[in-house]
């Protein structure tokens, strides 16, 4: 691992920082081992949720492998990661495909068109599957169902043709957002009573991701039920999860530092990061992240509006109430920035990009990465 620097102190990191605190992501990965173990199913870590490598020599000690989303995901599994590499994407283009077939143990088709037109390059050198969509809609935020209305996000029972499964080997479904047990119960009815007629020729299925299984109020218990059920009915099945956000749910934050205050009715501390460019899921949402140490607007006696430095009227992150008024140099910690954060940065308006630090075990502060001009620059042309 590239170290760049330590420090002992969280005064002393560059600001903008993401910090993973490794403590807290061990606790997450051994909570999706010990659901390996208890219910004999095999945990892969979606990097489109979580891609911090630094991290990847603990988390290979507790994880079967990684979820890629195509080429350049599949390429930092393997290269990082080590160990399964599963690849889906909407759709593979046929130039990258080779190279997808030589990293990956399993390819996921998202159509039969795609079947058709590559599986000749797949087959007997990596397991072959499907993608179906069970139809089982609970994600209340469209931009996040993947079973809404018109999905292009795998396919549907009314299309699916049974008389091309000659070299297909699994099923992957994807249908959750952040979901606890029930609605993976919904799902996977839906599944069984759709696609279970397929199962008995198959010798894998991928329940995808979106289980929230690290959050303090999921059912893990009911989860490892569920699945030792679902064994029970299929024992020849291998199955798979693959989730993301559980990886990273709350084991980091974003530290930025109060640059100005402006009053404008209203006060208004600007930071030195972004919803926009450094959070973009608080937008798209849309939802507040928690701030240490604040309120909601007004609870406490200090209440001002955070906003981004960027130029887009909307870079605001939210209102917040703080006991002692804000102060130019002050640092605001942004919590549960970990997961879907690094992965979606953007450097709009040349906003610098923050830095990514691990907290390690024994406290001090391991700055892995940090960021620059060129990172702008070299993204253009
Ligand atoms: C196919 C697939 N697998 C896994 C995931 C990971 O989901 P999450 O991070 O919500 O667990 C996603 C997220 O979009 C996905 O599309």
């Amino acid at each position: 691992m590239k170290t760049t620097k330590i420090v002992n102190n969280i005064n002393d990191l560059p600001s903008p920082s993401f910090v993973c605190e490794e403590k807290l992501l061990e606790q997450n990965l051994k909570l999706l081992k010990k659901i390996q173990d208890d219910a004999d199913v095999n945990i892969l870590l979606a990097l489109k949720g979580f891609a911090l490598h630094s991290t990847f020599d603990l988390c290979r000690k507790y994880l079967k492998g990684c979820c890629a989303s195509g080429l350049h995901e599949a390429i930092l599994a393997k290269q990082m990661f080590q160990k399964e590499v599963h690849t889906y994407s909407p759709a593979f283009k046929e130039e990258e495909f080779d190279e997808i077939v030589d990293i990956s143990n399993h390819v996921v088709f998202n159509s039969f068109s795609q079947l058709e037109r590559l599986q000749h390059k797949a087959i007997g050198k990596t397991s072959i599957g499907l993608r179906v969509n069970p139809e089982y809609s609970s994600v209340d935020v469209d931009l996040y169902n993947p079973c809404g209305t018109y999905s292009r996000l795998g396919i549907t029972s009314k299309n699916f043709k049974e008389e091309k499964l000659e070299n297909v080997d699994g099923l992957h479904f994807h249908a959750l957002c952040e979901q606890n047990v029930d609605a993976l119960e919904g799902a996977l009815k839906n599944f069984e009573d759709k696609f279970g007629k397929y199962l008995s020729n198959m010798k894998w299925v991928n329940f995808g991701g979106g289980h929230h299984i690290t959050r303090k109020d999921y059912d893990v218990q009911g989860l490892i039920n569920l699945l030792k059920d679902f064994k029970s009915r299929y024992p020849h099945l291998e199955v798979y999860l693959e989730p993301g956000e559980a990886v990273g749910w709350q084991t980091g934050y974003l530290v930025a530092t109060v640059l100005d205050i402006v009053d404008n009715e209203m006060k208004i501390a600007i930071l030195d990061t972004s919803a926009e460019a450094h959070m973009p899921d608080t937008l798209a949402m849309p939802y507040r992240p928690d701030i240490r140490n604040s309120a909601i607007a007004n609870e406490k006696k200090f209440t001002y509006r955070l906003g981004g430095n960027t130029c887009l009227a909307g870079d605001i992150i939210g209102d917040y109430s703080f006991d002692e008024p804000l102060e130019i140099g002050n640092k605001i910690i942004l919590e549960d920035m970990i997961h879907y954060t690094m992965v979606k940065t953007t450097t709009f308006n040349g906003i610098k990009l923050p830095s990514i630090v691990i907290k390690k075990d024994n406290n001090c502060y391991q700055i892995v990465k940090n960021f620059g001009y060129n990172n702008y620059k070299e993204r253009l042309s």
